[in-house]
């Protein structure tokens, strides 16, 4: 399938699939236990309408957000993901690049495989560092350093992955990082010719911001062996002073959550099960936003992570009163089907496609959102 003819996140999703190594797609694609939280973190959107305004005279319109103090040129930006250069050989060199063309956010993932100074360096955008927190707190301060040192805008950090979750396609799969090509894996390389071509021309694929380990293993047990699941409030506001920057928590689905974060002084809130890869049974985050806004205020700016795939999705979003949403899946589809091309395919089909049904809503900017625009179905 060629990149021009992907016309939805759907098509992207197809490409991924065709070009991929089984193992790599299903990584991405997957999630927790039964994959219910997946599903339902897009459906969600569904429970809710746009309700249309007419003759607004909406005909150019604003897609502008402020984030963080951030003017983004769009309402959306590139929520973290590990081990890039897995799903093609660009990797994060790609995905940064395709973000600073649209004019928004790029957020490295703690276990990236392109370096927090070589992705710093690549372009001029503001970009976020995502932090997991290791057993070794040396090893947190030595990260947090470097990505101060190379100038990240704000630090995002993920809790909901204390642990891995119950992720059974990368079981079935035999799945490690890096990838061991095992003699069961065989026939799944030999049906992605152009993926493991570029597989076995490229360096070897190794967590960049972490040099020690070497040795492939499956995440569940990385994340067992490496990170410090006990981390609890405490330690984030431990944390929160040894970045003493701006900072986002990552993961909340809990109203109390939101407001035990924004009194713990973090500025931002990503609304966010991880893509459903965790807690299978979690909430959908758009379902969280109205409940969470009410307890909270303007305390700290929210984001809505998970679920996205239609330009309407985010229009909701806004609406519903979020700063601003993020996603991973349709971004890397695109990646994983053709590199940087793929990623700025994903982009633009939002881009135009936000352009468009804001005209649609009878909306000129995303500013002039509000909950007006939106019916709850029930
Ligand atoms: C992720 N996500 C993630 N989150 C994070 O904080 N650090 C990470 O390293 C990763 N890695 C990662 C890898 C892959 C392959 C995926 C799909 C996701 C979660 C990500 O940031 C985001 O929360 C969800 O992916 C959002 O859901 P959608 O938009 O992918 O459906
Ligand atoms: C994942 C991790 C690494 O979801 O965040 O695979």
């Amino acid at each position: 399938m060629k990149i021009e003819d992907c016309h939805n996140v759907d098509d992207l999703r197809r490409a991924a699939r065709a070009r991929a190594h089984r193992m790599v797609f299903d990584y991405i694609d997957g999630a927790a236990d039964d994959e219910v939280a997946i599903r339902n973190n897009n459906h969600s959107f569904r429970a809710f309408e746009i309700v249309h305004k007419v003759l607004t005279g909406a005909e150019q319109v604003d897609l502008s957000t402020t984030l963080l103090g951030h003017r983004l040129k769009v309402p959306f930006f590139l929520a973290p993901s590990a081990g890039n250069r897995l799903f093609h050989k660009d990797g994060e060199r790609a995905v940064a690049a395709a973000a600073a063309k649209v004019g928004t956010i790029y957020s490295l993932s703690t276990l990236s495989t392109v370096s927090i100074e070589e992705i710093a360096a690549l372009t001029s955008t503001p970009k976020f560092f995502q932090l997991y927190v290791w057993k070794d707190r040396g090893l947190v301060r030595e990260m947090l350093a470097r990505a101060r040192e190379a100038g990240y805008a704000a630090m995002i950090l993920t809790v909901d992955m204390p642990i891995a979750g119950n992720r059974e396609r990368d079981k079935h799969n035999r799945f490690t990082i890096p990838p061991k090509i095992t003699l069961r894996q065989i026939w799944d390389a030999l049906r992605a010719p152009r993926w493991t071509l570029d597989y076995f021309t490229s360096p070897p694929i190794t967590y960049a911001n972490y040099a020690a380990r070497t040795k492939a293993t499956s995440l569940a047990r990385f994340f067992e062996e490496q990170l410090h699941a006990g981390f609890g409030w405490r330690d984030a506001e431990w944390l929160l002073g040894e970045w003493n920057g701006t900072s986002v928590l990552k993961g909340v689905v809990s109203p109390a959550d939101a407001v035990r974060a924004a009194a713990t002084g973090f500025n931002g809130i990503m609304l966010s099960n991880h893509g459903g890869r965790q807690l299978d049974a979690s909430p959908a985050p758009i379902t969280m936003l109205g409940p969470i806004r009410d307890r909270i205020g303007n305390d700290a700016e929210l984001i809505v992570d998970g679920g996205i795939r239609r330009c309407s999705d985010i229009i909701k979003a806004m609406a519903l009163g979020a700063n601003a949403v993020s996603f991973a899946r349709p971004y890397l589809y695109g990646l994983a089907a053709a590199g940087q091309q793929g990623v700025e395919r994903a982009l633009d089909l939002f881009v135009t496609g936000l352009k468009r049904d804001m005209v649609l809503t009878g909306a000129s900017s995303i500013a002039a959102l509000d909950e007006s625009f939106i019916r709850y179905k029930a």
